[in-house]
């Protein structure tokens, strides 16, 4: 009761400042903020031209994860920023790009910007829900924020400030006259994209020879840049392994060169056994410990060593999950054979090879009794209260036997409510059910997706707010099996979700293969470096490259923002999950998935997150440290033209002269002693690692 009283004490806060800055006029019963005026805008030219307004334009080709409104906000209402009421403009949700092609036809763009006020309502509605987080006065100043930029054959003629939720419109004027492509910008401001309603108001051209239309950006070809794998043996993947005392042991040395390849573990521990063909270790450890093993692998070509940390204790996932998950690919049509093809294919294409372990199966393999589909259908749970398939997945354990055959772990998924978040049987009260269902099926790994929730809390503290992720975590822990715990919930649960016994959690909504959506993810992480580490890891969500939609749709991100996909999940230390269809891998996706430098940084055994270094305009620069000492390094260009991103080394504390890696390239660049620039694509990345000169 009290967050709501401060919630609402503090918008009528803001409205006092707003209202200061309004004329009188009538009240809008939705915001409860006076309107002003209405801008009906098309009288006024002072120009001779014709008028096109922006929002008469097709917007098929705008750059967005949420299609821009035409004369609506995009929430659909009426135009409306603090107050002042618009008849025509452009609802977008930052981030929204228009790349417009003038061919020097107009010569003048007016407009008023501004955050419609249609998320005032919205802010206060769900911060209640995550108030017992954050306070109110830090999340407004973090959401319904925006900036307006429009560029004018790559040059910028003009930005907002930053706007935010109830601040007055700033009018636009732009001389456009021989512009050939005007590249028109809403982005957040701030690092949350959440309640950026950025309005385009009353937005028109002045055209005097060809009309303006919305045009798709520069295509870009792919471009591999992962050189091929030696034939010579290399041990790639994770080098340190969790597991649980009395827990089944699964470990595939992950080893890339020539076949047939024989495989040899030093000072194995006690209760483990190697398989020499495959590099399968296998086993179970009875007491706590820690053991440095030996690996060797070797082929007709040569022989190389590597150690592997064996930590037996209570913790798993000491470096963020690598593996597969059905969901972007297959979404509810999920089926057993999906799932042996992927299990196949991690094999086959040699992903394997690079560390990459779990094959997991999303939403949609339960029954769900509301479905008219007869293989969904059926009694959701047997007399003794466990769970049963679908006619999907006629048999679990059989399915988990085949993908541990292959040297992988299986995964499966549920929700803390009754239901699922596709309406299929959740774990609600059946938690420790469940749990002993997955460990005798051979599951390794639950992804645990907030919906339906039928728990209720006394009050927002995190105690309470806790109790359905440590109900599962508890349960999984009384198991037999390891069970990797993945939370899945698109609020705020970063700040706590450690203390409920998960191994990573979601950070954010569900991912789409946007440029807007890959941004509004990627460079948002920033502050939550703090709570990661090796058995506790942000999530940013599953990667969408590679053949999607069923596997018929491939991934609409241009070849560079699949570079800062990658780049920037690697460096974030997230979870790293491939969305695509696993037997249409093509060269350049798997480019992306097999360079074990890149991989590298990810698995590093430190477990550090990366952390904004720097931005500036469009262009940011991420990095965290390695165990061996070394630094990762990120040069990222958020923008619509090529940029020079640099890095100082006092930035990053180093000092002296550096050895500046190119990770994807697996190249040295060469000796820089204080700094170091690359040229970085329109929505590119460049990776790289530092290191001491002669070292
Ligand atoms: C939520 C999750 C997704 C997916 C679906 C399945 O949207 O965020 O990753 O698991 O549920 O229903």
């Amino acid at each position: 009761m009290k967050n709501i009283v401060i919630l609402l004490c503090a918008l009528f806060g803001l409205n006092r400042t707003v209202d200061a800055n309004l004329r009188p006029g009538v009240l809008n019963g939705e915001t409860g903020k006076e309107i002003v005026e209405t801008i009906h805008g098309f009288q006024e030219t002072d120009q001779q031209g014709e008028v096109v307004l922006l929002s008469s334009l097709k917007m098929d080709e705008a750059l967005c994860t949420d299609r821009p409104m035409s004369n609506r906000s995009f929430g659909g209402q009426p135009i409306l920023i603090s107050g002042q009421k618009f008849e025509s403009g452009l609802g977008t949700h930052a981030r929204t790009v228009l790349w417009v092609n003038l061919q020097g036809g107009s010569q003048r763009f007016t407009a008023f910007v501004g955050i419609d006020d249609e998320v005032v309502p919205r802010i206060v509605r769900d911060e209640l829900r995550s108030a017992f987080l954050k306070g109110y006065d830090e999340y407004k100043k973090i959401n319904g924020r925006a900036v307006f930029q429009i560029y004018g054959d790559g040059k910028l003629l003009w930005k907002s400030q930053v706007m935010q939720a109830g601040m007055p419109a700033q009018k636009v004027e732009v001389d456009l006259s021989g512009v050939q492509t005007m590249v028109m910008i809403t982005s957040s401001a701030a690092d949350a994209v959440e309640f950026d309603h950025a309005d385009w108001a009353d937005a028109k051209f002045i055209v005097t020879g060809v009309k303006p239309i919305v045009i798709a950006p520069p295509k870009e070809e792919k471009f591999i840049l992962t050189p091929k794998s030696s034939p010579k043996p290399q041990i790639n993947g994770a080098r340190v392994f969790g597991v649980r005392p009395g827990s089944p042991f699964l470990f595939t040395i992950a080893a890339t060169g020539d076949r047939p390849m024989n495989f040899e573990a030093k000072k194995l521990p006690q209760g483990l056994k190697l398989d020499q063909a495959t590099g399968q270790i296998s086993g179970v450890l009875k007491t706590k410990g820690e053991w440095n093993v030996t690996l060797r692998a070797t082929n007709s070509l040569g022989v190389t060593e590597r150690i592997l940390r064996i930590v037996c204790g209570n913790t798993l996932a000491l470096t963020p999950p690598m593996g597969w998950n059905s969901w972007n690919v297959f979404s509810r049509s999920v089926n057993e054979s999906h799932v042996r093809a992927a299990a196949d294919a991690m094999v086959n294409s040699g992903l394997i090879n690079h560390g990459w372990n779990y094959i997991n199966i999303d939403d949609c393999w339960q029954i769900k009794h509301s479905s008219k589909d007869s293989m969904l259908v059926g009694k959701p749970r047997d007399e003794n209260g466990m769970i049963n398939t679908n006619k999907k997945f006629p048999d679990m354990k059989a399915l988990c036997d085949y993908i541990h055959s292959k040297g992988l772990k299986a995964g499966i998924y549920s929700s803390p409510g009754l239901y699922t978040c596709q309406g299929h049987t959740g774990s609600y009260q059946y938690e420790g059910k469940d749990a002993q269902r997955y460990a005798e099926w051979g599951f390794d790994y639950l992804k645990y997706d907030w919906c339906y929730n039928q728990y209720s809390t006394k009050d927002v503290s995190l105690y309470e707010q806790r109790i359905p992720w440590a109900t599962m975590a508890e349960a999984l822990s009384r198991t037999k099996r390891d069970m990797v715990f993945s939370l899945s919930e698109t609020l705020d649960v970063w700040p706590w979700a450690k203390e409920t016994g998960a191994n990573c959690w979601r950070t954010t909504g569900d991912i789409t293969d946007t440029w807007a959506s890959i941004d509004g993810i990627g460079f948002t992480q920033n502050g939550r470096e703090i709570v990661a580490g090796p058995g506790h890891w942000n999530d940013c969500d599953m990667f969408v490259v590679g053949m999607m939609g069923g596997g018929k749709s491939p991934s609409r991100l241009t070849p560079n923002e699949q570079y800062t996909h990658i780049s920037l999940w690697s460096l974030l230390a997230s979870p790293m999950l491939i969305g695509c269809d696993m037997t249409k891998l093509d060269d350049f996706t798997l480019g992306l998935l097999t360079n074990d430098e890149v991989i590298e940084v990810n698995q590093d055994p430190l477990g550090k997150q990366a952390h904004r270094i720097s931005k500036d305009e469009n262009v940011e620069v991420w990095a965290k440290k390695m165990e061996d000492g070394t630094v990762a390094v990120g040069l990222f260009n958020r923008g619509e033209f090529a940029n020079a991103v640099k890095v100082n080394w006092s930035q990053l504390g180093l000092n002296g002269t550096q050895t500046v890696r190119d990770l994807w390239r697996q190249k040295d660049v060469g000796n820089f002693s204080e700094s170091y620039t690359a040229s970085v694509a329109r929505h590119g990345a460049m990776l790289i690692r530092l290191r001491p000169e002669g070292k």
